[in-house]
């Protein structure tokens, strides 16, 4: 995605709300109330941006909000673009680049993911410590501009080790449990066989989901310290004897938003300004 196209957006941006945001928040499937907390806020929706793509899911809507949320200038997306509906990862992650020249210095991503770990169950929460990318691809491929970091960054600590402290510290002294454990991402949108979910298992990951990687992987080269949340929305094929559905999906997430949406204003307001 070309340096032009970042700044055409965030100018357009930029003219539309007072103060710039310094938090980035990716809300995933079913998480997007929290975007409706935010106060003072100025909403515009992704087809008047320029060049941002449409969002195509249901359960998934196009919007940035922005505004305040626990004291801090948060900008959301409420809503987010997968690699599954046939953007490129340039596209999925074109949001990341414009937040940062906005000015955002922490990004806070967030999804539904399917549980590996069989001590998960759904509606437990789990701060991510490190990914697996099986998307086949990286956001990353293509012209590289000096602008956006290295060309070859370091991915040794994508989750910040201090925010992943503080969630847990946050969730501790609001009662929430909370996991930790490795995202793995799948391309989808089929879900992935039992065969494959043993297989994850044994590679490391306790969670799997369609998302958050590009996100990450593009976050990081841009020097934005990144926090990952998932909300266990259920547990991944071959657990249960039960199939996966994206209705499942939404339910759990419909169920656990008052605790999620707790525990991330709760992270939100120890964050820096
Ligand atoms: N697999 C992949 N993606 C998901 C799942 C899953 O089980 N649940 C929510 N997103």
């Amino acid at each position: 995605m070309d340096l032009q196209a970042i700044n055409e957006a965030s100018k357009y941006i930029q003219a539309q709300i007072a103060e710039p945001p310094t938090i980035g928040l990716v809300l995933g499937s079913g998480l997007g109330l929290l975007a409706d907390e935010i106060e003072e806020k100025k909403i515009i929706p992704y087809e008047q941006i320029p060049h941002f793509a449409k969002t195509t899911v249901s359960g998934h809507s196009g919007q940035l909000v922005i505004g305040k949320l626990s004291g801090k200038q948060v900008i959301a997306m409420k809503g987010r673009f997968h690699f599954y509906e046939g953007y490129s990862l340039k596209q999925v992650t074109f949001p990341i680049r414009v937040m940062k020249q906005l000015g955002i210095h922490s990004l806070l991503i967030t999804n539904a993911a399917g549980g590996i770990n069989e001590q998960f169950k759904p509606g437990d929460l789990m701060v991510i410590t490190d990914h697996i990318n099986l998307l086949g691809s990286n956001p990353l491929i293509g012209p590289h501009h000096e602008l956006f970091g290295d060309r070859f960054p370091d991915m040794t600590k994508v989750y910040d080790p201090d925010y992943i402290q503080l969630v847990k510290t946050c969730a501790k002294e609001l009662n929430i449990p909370i996991h930790e454990g490795v995202y793995v991402a799948n391309s989808g949108p089929s879900y992935e066989t039992p065969a494959e979910i043993k297989m994850l298992r044994y590679l490391g990951g306790d969670a799997v989901g369609m998302s958050t990687v590009p996100e990450a992987i593009v976050a990081k080269q841009e020097q934005i310290k990144i926090l990952g949340i998932s909300c266990i929305s259920n547990m991944a094929a071959g657990i249960l004897d039960q199939p996966l559905s994206h209705e499942e999906v939404i339910a759990t997430t419909e169920k656990v938003k008052a605790q999620f949406l707790r525990l991330i204003r709760e992270v939100i307001s120890k964050l820096p300004a």
